[in-house]
């Protein structure tokens, strides 16, 4: 019998303090009017802490994780941590994580994909769990995007927001879990979406710094163009592939980067926003936090069984779809 990668819980973590649109008014040329049409965004997290950084809201997640599932972190036995926006360049993020848990037994490494990185790291994950040489694999989608973000660039600042979430993979028997998946990168999308300085590229030094490099420099209506197509693309084939009808999807879990950009998913797969997991208005585009946290939010409507399409498409470009059966009644375990 095949082995399957089942998620079997679920955490987030959002930073307490939180940034409205109206707190944006005060300091940049907006409007909440703007940034509501033209994204669904209301507020978002932002972790005003100095002292605290992506893997601080890592911990959080995997913590409760741990708690959720009621085991111990030394059980884990690889920790993939997908973020564009780590504590330092190395040690890795994943690597810090497993140090302030205590999960003694696991390795790992970090994935950076972008907005996708959750959706690689599923992808991932879920192949040591099917070939049998593990049974604990967390996959954690966290990014601060705050310390990379301009607060000067009115075209950035309002879409981003910190948060993190995690799930845990086990294997299974049953026909649940981690039942297909389509990845994509074209790295010629890095003229559009990219962070000039702070690479071997163009290390950091005065002049990057009073260039404002070492922030996100996004193209957004080319990025929108390409994500539009190529999510709403990619959502479709990943049904196609699996026999999927409108009708057998319970769930979309898309990338909160743009509600323009979920609805043209939404509509070429030809589902109806009842079925549409969606909280762009209160936490905005955490980049590889989006999608666990929605999984996070919507725990307790989701049934064993569930036919869920996760899809995304982030800076690189990388995009992508994984199709997801559901392995438990959520309702039993809540947030
Ligand atoms: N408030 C008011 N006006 C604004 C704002 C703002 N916050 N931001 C931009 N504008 C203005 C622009 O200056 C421009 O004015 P102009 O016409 O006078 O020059 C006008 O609004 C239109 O600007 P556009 O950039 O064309 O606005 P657009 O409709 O494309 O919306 C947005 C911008 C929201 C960024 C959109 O392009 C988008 O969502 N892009 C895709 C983002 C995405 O999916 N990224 C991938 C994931 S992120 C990752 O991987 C890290």
């Amino acid at each position: 019998m095949m082995k399957r990668a089942a998620i079997t819980a679920v955490a987030g973590y959002l930073p307490e303090n939180v940034l409205t649109n109206f707190d944006l008014e005060k300091i940049i040329d907006t409007s909440d009017e703007w940034i509501t049409t033209r994204t669904g965004i209301k507020e978002r997290h932002i972790e005003n802490d100095p002292n605290k950084a992506t893997s601080d809201m890592g911990v959080e997640a995997v913590k409760l994780l741990c708690k959720k599932r009621g085991i111990s972190p030394e059980e884990i036995d690889l920790l993939i941590c997908g973020t564009v926006t780590p504590d330092l360049v190395f040690p890795s993020t994943s690597n810090l994580i497993c140090a302030k848990v205590g999960a003694k037994n696991a390795w790992g490494y970090d994935l950076g994909a972008a907005c996708s990185a959750f959706i690689y790291g599923l992808s991932t994950g879920a192949q040591f769990i099917e070939t049998g040489r593990y049974k604990k694999v967390v996959v954690v989608g966290a990014d601060m995007m705050s310390r990379i973000i301009d607060y000067k660039d009115r075209a950035t600042c309002v879409i981003f927001g910190d948060g993190a979430g995690a799930v845990l993979l086990e294997p299974t028997e049953e026909s649940v879990g981690i039942m297909d998946f389509i990845l994509h990168a074209d790295g010629n999308g890095a003229t559009y979406l990219h962070m000039k300085a702070g690479g071997s590229l163009k290390p950091a030094s005065h002049e990057t710094v009073d260039k404002r490099e070492h922030f996100v420099h996004q193209e957004g209506q080319a990025v929108f163009k390409h994500a539009v197509y190529n999510m709403a693309e990619v959502s479709a084939k990943i049904m196609e592939k699996n026999n999927l009808k409108a009708e057998n999807v319970n769930w979309l879990a898309a990338h909160q980067a743009n509600k323009r950009i979920i609805d043209a998913t939404s509509s070429r797969m030809g589902i109806g926003p009842e079925k549409v997991m969606m909280n762009i208005e209160r936490y905005g585009n955490t980049t590889a936090g989006t999608i666990p946290l929605l999984l996070w939010d919507y725990e307790k409507q989701l049934k064993k069984g569930d036919n869920i399409i996760l899809s995304a498409f982030g800076g690189g470009f990388t995009w992508g779809a994984v199709y997801l059966k559901w392995a438990y009644d959520g309702s039993k375990t809540g947030k």
